[in-house]
């Protein structure tokens, strides 16, 4: 009997330090070797943390005190002991002054095969500004690294993260599975090539929340397997808007399908809410789309689907895009164009648009009404539609 009551309390005694423990596993990066002077290389830290956070079999944290932090190229690769990883930054990570250092790999910071992990807070300076001269100049130069990249992951975290000046894209989320992104601080030059704030393909699941992305190409961009997207309280500008494509660079191409992008600011930005896809056989397709509640300020382009996006005129002249879009809602869209066209849907000859709806949309060229273009694209109008629906 007593032996029992015994072996039952120490049992009790050895759950509650077992949570203890479970709750304190924490790696801090300075404490392995990271120096918060800007300039040593604290790599190898980060590395030993992720691999006592990722191997340890209970809940584990990475903490990153204030401070700056050299960091070259990172690979934080699963699958991990434990699903509930969360990377505290206090600090700035800062990638090398020289270019070259990241920007032949496709990644500066990367996550990959990983399941329950959170980034609160934390600041990266992609340090990008002499690369994008170098790309300017048009000298040879290299491509340039995402800053941050989720690849293969599920059940990811990223809240109040500031992204800076990065080489190429701040943030890729690539075959990934519920992913919840909130509070990100997403800065680059308008000018800066190819440096779009959030890229999302292959994946499902994904949610950005009440973030500002000011950028140089696309504030957010959709690519092919995109599935059930869900964007909200966007500050978009300067940038080129967002985007879904450009898709129909593959014959063999996943859909896009429910994807809702509602309540945007877009500020001086080349496109609002855009539909990009190249002029190519493909069998890709765009489904299911809700445009809501959008304030365009002197927007080049503020609605358009563009079918037969073909730069430079190069491996697409003459053929027609094989992606079918349907589906499509635009409700409660306000503001000012920047050009007198405000509202233009040129899709596919061989697959026209099909469903597209405009309801409560009003937008302006210089104090006028704006006007609307429309080829092969078949849908319908509610509301006060100015400039008029042109199906
Ligand atoms: C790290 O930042 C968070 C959020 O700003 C703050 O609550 C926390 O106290 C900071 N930690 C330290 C040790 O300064
Ligand atoms: C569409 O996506 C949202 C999340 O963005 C999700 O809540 C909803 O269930 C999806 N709808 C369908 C029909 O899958």
């Amino acid at each position: 009997m007593l032996k029992t009551k015994v072996s039952i309390v120490l049992s009790i005694l050895f759950v509650i330090t077992d949570l203890t423990l479970a709750a304190t596993t924490v790696f801090n990066v300075v404490k392995l070797g990271a120096k918060p002077d800007g300039k040593t290389d604290s790599t190898k830290a980060f590395v030993k943390a992720w691999n006592g956070a990722c191997g340890s079999v209970n809940s584990a944290a990475i903490y990153v005190p204030s401070g700056r932090y050299l960091i070259k190229n990172l690979l934080f690769n699963g699958p991990c002991k434990n699903t509930n990883i969360i990377i505290r930054i206090n600090g700035t990570l800062v990638a090398p002054t020289n270019y070259n250092v990241i920007g032949n790999s496709e990644n500066w910071i990367a996550f990959q095969w990983v399941t329950g992990v959170s980034i609160y807070g934390g600041t990266l300076d992609g340090k990008g500004i002499a690369l994008w001269a170098c790309k300017l100049a048009k000298k040879k130069c290299p491509e340039g690294a995402t800053s941050l990249s989720f690849t293969n992951s599920k059940d990811i975290v990223i809240n109040g993260l500031k992204s800076l000046n990065s080489q190429m894209f701040h943030i890729v989320i690539n075959g990934c599975e519920n992913v919840y992104m909130k509070g990100l601080m997403i800065t680059a030059s308008g000018n800066s090539p190819n440096t779009d704030g959030i890229h999302v393909q292959l994946s499902t699941g994904v949610t950005i929340m009440s973030s500002g992305i000011k950028t140089g190409d696309d504030c957010i961009s959709i690519g092919p397997g995109t599935r059930n997207l869900w964007i909200e309280h966007i500050a978009c500008g300067p940038g080129h808007g967002i985007s879904i494509g450009s898709l129909a660079k593959d014959l063999d191409e996943q859909g896009v399908q429910n994807v809702t992008v509602k309540t945007v600011v877009f500020t001086g930005t080349q496109n609002g809410m855009r539909i990009k896809a190249w002029g190519r056989p493909s069998r890709g397709f765009v489904k299911g789309v809700l445009f809501q509640h959008a304030v365009m300020k002197n927007v080049q382009n503020p609605l358009v689907i563009d079918q037969n996006y073909c730069p430079r005129n190069e491996g697409c002249p003459n053929q027609v895009s094989g992606i079918k879009i349907s589906q499509i809602t635009y409700q409660d869209i306000q503001g000012t164009s920047a050009t007198q066209v405000a509202v233009k849907f040129d899709c596919s000859t061989k697959n026209p648009c099909q469903g597209i709806k405009l309801e409560n949309v009003k937008l302006t060229y210089q104090n006028q009404p704006a006007v609307s273009m429309c080829a092969n694209a078949d849908g319908s109008a509610h509301g006060i539609v100015e400039p008029a629906g042109c199906f």
